[in-house]
């Protein structure tokens, strides 16, 4: 017997996206159209894991459903006709659009051919079974549930299972997102699924370096824990197909938990990148980048934060005045210096480069080359130095306000600072 799921439906998504699936579902019965909430808010429904990226699933043409939805409502309405989908944007979430379609795997790795098809052929085509349950939103039949792969059952047991024996070898990201899903929800891997994810693992070497370096950001970016999904990845053979020098020795662990107390209110994805790469030379380092595609500014934050790990030994000196550090620290990337914040074993070390971080970063004179005019000083090369006598001294605490600095540079023009 089908299962109807309305009322939790109902007490779980927030009443003004409940108004909309319920206008989606009228409108499309209107055009003889079958219109279902799919995939991750599904899941998170039956987890009570809050979840407002809806995703609808048209029988027909998504197009048209959201066209007459966009009309009733103040959505943001964007479409893809190519590809019969649309997105219909609101102030606080959006909704998904896309017509059911058949996925039809050419070469693995490659993206599919796509035809029009039944939520069946939708669902079929997807990852694991948690991910594939879909609630009918027309309103003959609203809140029944589909469930055509017991991904309910598995989302009891807490499994992660794969819909066909060549899911991985279709699509293996799907590698990724399993341990992804794993890690996040604490689930375990189907018996099954996993000695097909073993089997597969050489199949990453299909995906792009574009869909790698996606999977890598959802890891780095969205994971609560993504030290977890390295782990897991290790313990299956997926770190080192993905780079043979990457690994997870406990290290990370530790790192990654430290990264997380130390930096509250910065994006972390850049330190994890630099501390997961921590141990490679350059030319490991290189592969890497290619083969993820990484952009240029965590590519360079990477390339620091090793030639950094190279040199950080000169910081263990106690008494180091604070413009040498300066110096020393400025040509790195923050998050470089960040990542080797959160490596050193060493207190002084680790003082350093905090300081550095929270003060010397930011600290500047007032004076600026204007005002060293104003007061006398002739253009050239010595309003430069004395510019940077004058920083080192505000670095070092001999001058702390506008008055000081000012007698300081008088100091310095009559040759006695
Ligand atoms: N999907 C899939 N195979 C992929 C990517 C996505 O089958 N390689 C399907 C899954 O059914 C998934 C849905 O597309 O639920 C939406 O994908 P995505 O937004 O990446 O995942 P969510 O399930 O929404 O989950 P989350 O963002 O929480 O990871």
């Amino acid at each position: 017997m089908t299962e109807n799921v309305k009322p939790k439906l109902e007490t779980y998504l927030p009443p003004p996206i409940i108004a909309l699936v319920k206008h989606a579902g009228e409108r499309a019965s209107e055009l003889a159209m079958g219109v279902y909430l799919v995939g991750g808010v599904v899941r998170d429904m039956f987890l009570e894991r809050p979840n407002y990226d809806i995703d609808l699933v048209v029988e027909g043409d998504a197009v048209r459903v959201a066209h007459a939805l966009a009309n009733e409502s103040q959505g943001k309405l964007t479409t893809h006709s190519r590809f019969g989908s649309a997105n219909l944007r609101y102030p606080d979430f959006s909704i998904d659009l896309a017509t059911a379609r058949r996925e039809i795997y050419g070469r693995p790795g490659a993206l599919p051919t796509v035809k029009p098809g039944l939520l069946a052929d939708d669902l079929i085509r997807r990852d694991f079974s948690i991910n594939a349950m879909a609630i009918c939103l027309m309103p003959q039949r609203f809140g029944d549930l589909i469930d055509l792969y017991q991904g309910k059952q598995d989302l009891k047991r807490k499994l992660i299972r794969i819909l066909h024996p060549d899911s991985f070898v279709d699509d293996a990201t799907r590698i990724l997102r399993a341990l992804r899903y794993e890690q996040r929800l604490g689930f375990r891997l189907e018996a099954n699924t996993e000695v097909l994810l073993r089997r597969d693992v050489p199949m990453l070497g299909t995906i792009s370096s574009d869909r790698l370096r996606h999977e890598l950001y959802h890891m780095l970016m969205k994971e609560p824990k993504p030290e977890k999904v390295f782990t897991r990845a290790e313990e299956l053979g997926v770190l080192k197909q993905l780079h043979l020098s990457l690994k997870d020795n406990g290290w990370l662990d530790q790192k990654f938990a430290r990264t997380r107390r130390l930096y509250k209110h910065i994006s972390l994805a850049t330190v994890y990148l630099c501390l997961l790469v921590y141990d490679f030379n350059e030319t490991e380092l290189g592969q890497v980048i290619a083969r993820f595609n990484l952009p240029t500014t965590m590519a360079e934050a990477a390339r620091h934060a090793i030639r950094l790990k190279a040199k950080l030994h000169e910081l263990d000196e106690p008494k180091l005045k604070p413009s040498k550090i300066y110096r020393f620290l400025r040509p790195y990337s923050a998050q470089a210096i960040r990542a080797n914040l959160v490596a050193t074993e060493s207190p002084v070390i680790g003082e350093h480069l905090k300081l550095y971080l929270t003060k010397l970063s930011s600290a500047r004179p007032s004076l600026n080359g204007d005002d060293l005019l104003k007061m006398g000083i002739s253009a050239g090369p010595q309003v430069g130095e004395m510019l940077t006598a004058l920083h080192n001294a505000k670095l070092d605490g001999m001058v702390k306000t506008r008055k000081e600095e000012e007698e300081f540079v008088r100091s310095l023009r009559s040759g006695c600072p």
